[in-house]
């Protein structure tokens, strides 16, 4: 079994908050554990909840388009949220339903070694990057997490609410894959 199949199935006999009660299934990841780019989500809606994978509804469809904009499909990238259980009636996850999570997404980032995180949102945002980030002015600048590159852009489903802002992230896209290619140079 792969270490990241070990996790999950670690991850499955997790109690650290009360999400786990109420969630249906776990949705730990999916994705390329090789792949050098990390998207990270919010937390599952009800599909994901449903179907046990992230980015699976409306929002998902969406985000298969930015990948595909910028040439990458879900077997080249790995996919995940701050917290692995719905929160019920998809309200944001309470800050210490992240902090309590933290630890199963701290190990798939050490696992994974990602060059690139991408923070889908601003509840990614504020707990990878900064709490005091503001995804309005900051989306597209670039930050070290430990040594790796990480940015924020709008989460799809933001996109889906307010079709005015994807002019904005098409080019915080082009700007994931002009930074993906430079780092694949480098080497
Ligand atoms: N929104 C998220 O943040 N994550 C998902 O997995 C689905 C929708």
């Amino acid at each position: 079994m792969s270490e990241l199949e070990t996790l999950k199935q670690q991850c499955l006999q997790c109690q650290n908050c009360g999400l786990a009660a109420t969630r249906t299934n776990l949705v730990f990841g999916v994705g390329n554990p090789e792949s050098p780019i990390v998207f990270v989500g919010e937390g599952p809606g009800e599909q994901e909840d449903l179907q046990g994978e992230p980015f699976v509804g409306r929002a998902g469809q969406l985000l298969d388009i930015m990948l595909e904009i910028i040439g990458l499909d879900r077997s080249r990238v790995y996919i995940c949220n701050i917290v692995k259980c719905r929160p019920p009636k998809n309200r944001d996850p309470h800050p210490e339903e992240r902090d309590a999570c933290r630890p199963w997404l701290n190990r798939q980032l050490e696992i994974i070694s990602p060059k690139i995180i991408v923070c889908l949102g601003r509840i990614a945002a504020t707990s990878l990057i900064d709490p005091e980030f503001r995804i309005t002015r900051q989306h597209g600048q670039w930050f070290s997490l430990d040594g790796i590159s990480c940015t924020a852009i709008y989460h799809p489903a933001a996109l889906l609410r307010d079709p005015g802002k994807r002019p904005e992230t098409f080019v915080d896209l082009k700007e994931i894959r002009r930074k993906l290619d430079a780092m694949a140079s480098e080497n």
